[in-house]
């Protein structure tokens, strides 16, 4: 597949996540039009390309924060995000740099993935596969959530989650119990549409 088809199929599959996992969600068209985490999600794969070429990095910032004036959602054009990621709601969510997502990941309003210090370097969290993060919740320095955690609304996490656990509190406390992963849930599952 060529590069521009390639990008524009990651955009599909980032459309159909959210269709996918939202149950409010009726159809694709209402989806690509009034779903704030998708637009920012796609506008953020755009800035990320380029930021990867060194003298498009302040252009990509500029980009993102238009996405960030309308939608409420920042990610940093630095940060590595995995695909079909959702942002639910979207409002107040804050992605760091140096912060790495991987594949079908659902983050909820509010959410986190941010540095406890300002030093240089790796300072954001990393998410392995089908994490779920829920509302409010934030996630703190260069920690390792493993697939398949659930990260409990309004939690702060600031040590590595095992994947599969379930992490809860202030600070997060892990309950090492089998997580749902995001894509196992029913879409009306209470675990995750509190
Ligand atoms: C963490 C979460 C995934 C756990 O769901 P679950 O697998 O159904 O687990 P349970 O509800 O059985 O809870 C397990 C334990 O964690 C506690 N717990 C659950 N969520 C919690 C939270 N957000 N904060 C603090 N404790 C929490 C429960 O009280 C329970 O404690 P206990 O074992 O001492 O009784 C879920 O509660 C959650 O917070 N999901 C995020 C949902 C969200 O953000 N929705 C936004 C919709 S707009």
């Amino acid at each position: 597949m060529s590069e521009p088809l390639h990008f524009l199929a990651v955009l599909r599959e980032d459309l159909e996540a959210a269709r996918h996992r939202d149950p409010a969600a009726r159809s694709m068209l209402e989806v690509g039009l009034a779903y704030p985490g998708v637009h920012a999600v796609w506008v953020y794969r755009l800035a990320h390309r380029m930021w990867r070429v060194p003298s498009l990095r302040l252009p990509a910032r500029l980009v993102s924060q238009l996405a960030r004036a309308a939608t409420g959602i920042e990610i940093h054009p630095g940060a590595r995000l995995g695909r079909r990621l959702f942002i639910d709601h979207g409002m107040g969510v804050v992605i760091g740099e140096t912060a790495e997502v991987g594949d079908d990941v659902v983050l909820f309003h509010g959410s986190t993935l941010g540095g406890k210090t300002m030093r240089h370097g790796k300072r954001h969290p990393t998410l392995g596969d089908n994490v779920v993060v829920g509302a409010g919740a934030k996630i703190l320095g260069p920690v390792w959530i493993g697939s398949g955690a659930q990260v409990g609304a309004n939690a702060v996490v600031i040590h590595d989650v095992p994947a599969g656990a379930i992490a809860v509190g202030v600070p997060a406390q892990i309950r090492l119990r089998p997580a749902k992963a995001a894509f196992d849930v029913e879409i009306d599952d209470p675990a995750i549409y509190i």
